[in-house]
């Protein structure tokens, strides 16, 4: 991949990328979104329907869920910055392979980079698994952890929320929690 400089870099890079199959399916690649300086980072699965119509990320109901958890904890989407492990929508939703993965992680690493937020928050097993490794995220919510000079924060994903009513609160709390290292 070719060095990218800047967000709108990253952003034309992803909108014109053919790396994987995915492209052939979608109707906008979806880059990242919000301030390009945030001390947040957020990062999620891979675009829905909705964001695949609109290339915005969270934007459909998983979205609403993440505004009203950020929202609760004083933190505008304006003042974060969010963005997907990858960056164009898997056929009926599927989780993103580890090819897919693979083939959109250089996007994800110049977002890291180039935005350079005080802490990373991972919402689900997919960007667990291709930041850290991990997985079994409902067990790990809520820990900070420290990997090559960078925090993340660990969460739930939003759309767990829509079938289990629970994981509102829990995300709520997350959120309140990263509000608060994050001012650190
Ligand atoms: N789920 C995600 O992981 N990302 C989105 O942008 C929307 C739903």
């Amino acid at each position: 991949m070719v060095a990218l400089g800047s967000i709108d870099e990253v952003r034309r890079a992803v909108t014109s990328c053919t790396a994987c199959a995915l492209c052939e399916g979608r109707t906008n690649a979806v880059p990242g979104r919000g301030d390009a300086r945030a001390r947040i980072m957020l990062v999620g699965e891979a675009p829905g329907r909705r964001e695949d119509g609109l290339g915005e990320p969270f934007v459909g109901a998983a979205g609403q869920i993440l505004d009203a958890a950020l929202a609760g904890a004083g933190l505008s989407r304006d003042a974060v910055y969010i963005t997907n492990t990858v960056k164009c929508r898997p056929p009926r939703n599927r989780v993103p392979t580890d090819a897919e993965r693979e083939a959109c992680s250089g996007y994800l690493a110049a977002e890291m980079a180039l935005v350079a937020p005080r802490i990373v928050c991972i919402m689900g097993n997919t960007a667990y698994r291709s930041l850290l490794g991990g997985g079994g995220i409902t067990r790990e919510r809520g820990k900070t952890v420290r990997r090559g000079g960078v925090d993340y924060f660990l969460t739930v994903h939003p759309a767990a929320a829509i079938y289990n009513r629970a994981l509102e609160g829990v995300l709520g709390e997350d959120m309140r929690a990263l509000a608060r290292i994050a001012a650190g």
